[in-house]
């Protein structure tokens, strides 16, 4: 039996109180399966108050002191405190990169994944009966692309101003998560098999689209469209399709059920995602997973796809559902290798939904869900 190391991040706003429910509902799933087990260390950085008590936003040899966990569970980050400046505790001082971005990059977690499925129970924004078959699989690139930080600012604050912000498309970035889309789009496929639903992608049952903007942004259009290409090859059980980023804004919102997995760059994932979220019902159901597939010794690090929503904090009112759900893809990621956590994903993703569905619309306090979806761990047990 394999124990898991876990370094619990509760970060700002609302994140402690939302992660306090997954962790009860993780040592109920230890509870009802001998076979599952997680240790956990929680640590008060990074957030706000540390920034406050110590001038930065985590301690210096942070990224060092995670590097030897399993796995990373974190709430939420980021605080405005009493100014109106964002990145003022968004920010750490080593290169001002929000921590999340940092602890990406530190552990080169290449890729996000954030899926797409409307719970039943869950807030509906599409009234078209059409998107009760939404299931899609929003794969971000992770590493590169828009958030390298390359430029500079020339002239600064004076009207001759001119600013570079450069964008960074490597081949090896590219070649590794447009694979990994096709890898997931055939698993997907494998898995909708076994519980009879086939999907049909003109004859094929599974599906990437590929985002770009290559109509106005050339050499990386070419590249992204070149080798998306050329891996297809590799893949012919999978049908391929390519989707300039404005237009599938639109796609999203009128015929998001058309996607099956879709590709997208840095940026235009994190926006595709947010948008997305809308799909599943909202940002306090979409959950999010920073994963590098390469290197299981690096840990990856789950995180709810919403913020941390300071004007509610501390009033036990935000839902935990979404970190409940990125609490289950963390078990899904250990399930690769242990069969008491994929049990456990699967359980805990269950009592999430059979809890949302008899509760639709509700208001509930967090911990009252918290209770629920434990009861309903326990009681899921076999
Ligand atoms: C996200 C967030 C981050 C991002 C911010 C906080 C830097 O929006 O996880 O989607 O842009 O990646
Ligand atoms: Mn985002």
């Amino acid at each position: 039996k394999k124990t898991w190391h876990v370094a619990v991040l509760p970060g700002d706003g609302i994140g402690p109180e939302v992660i306090a429910q997954a962790t009860r509902a993780l040592d109920a799933l230890a509870e009802v399966d001998s076979e599952l087990a997680i240790e956990y260390d929680t640590f008060d950085w990074p957030s706000h108050a540390w920034h406050e008590a110590h001038g930065e936003s985590a301690p210096a040899d942070y990224l060092e002191r995670l590097a030897g966990y399993d796995a990373i569970l974190l709430g939420a980050l980021g605080d405005p405190g009493p100014t109106t400046d964002p990145n003022r505790y968004l920010l750490s001082d080593s290169d001002s990169l929000a921590p999340l971005l940092e602890i990406r990059k530190g552990f080169d977690q290449w890729v996000c994944e954030r899926p797409v499925r409307r719970l039943e129970g869950a807030p509906q924004y599409l009234a078209d009966p059409r998107a009760a078959d939404i299931d899609m699989l929003v794969i971000r690139e992770n590493s590169e692309g828009e958030y390298v930080n390359q430029g500079g600012r020339l002239a600064a604050g004076t009207p001759n101003e001119v600013v570079t912000q450069t964008a960074v498309f490597t081949h090896r970035a590219t070649d590794r998560i447009i694979r990994h889309a096709f890898e997931q789009a055939r698993m997907r496929a494998t898995s909708r098999e076994a519980e009879g639903r086939v999907r049909d992608f003109g004859g094929k049952t599974a599906q990437v689209c590929l985002i770009t903007k290559r109509n106005a942004q050339k050499f990386w259009g070419d590249m992204y469209t070149e080798m998306f290409a050329a891996i297809a090859e590799d893949y012919p059980d999978v049908a391929t399709h390519h989707e300039l980023v404005d237009a599938a804004c639109m796609k999203f919102v009128s015929h998001p059920w058309m996607f099956d997995v879709v590709v997208a760059s840095n940026l235009h994932g994190d926006i595709l995602t947010d948008l997305a979220a809308v799909l599943n019902g909202g940002m306090g159901v979409s959950p999010s997973a920073n994963l590098n597939p390469s290197d299981r010794s690096r840990p990856p690090m789950f995180e709810p796809t919403h913020g941390s929503a300071p004007d509610i904090a501390g009033q036990n009112k935000a839902g935990p559902a979404a970190m409940l759900l990125t609490a289950a893809m963390m078990l899904d990621w250990m399930g690769e290798e242990d069969p008491a956590a994929a049990r456990a994903g699967a359980r805990l993703r269950d009592a999430v939904a059979a809890d949302l569905a008899a509760h639709a619309g509700d208001m509930r306090a967090t911990d009252a869900i918290g209770d629920a979806v434990v009861a309903g761990v326990r009681a899921g047990r076999d």
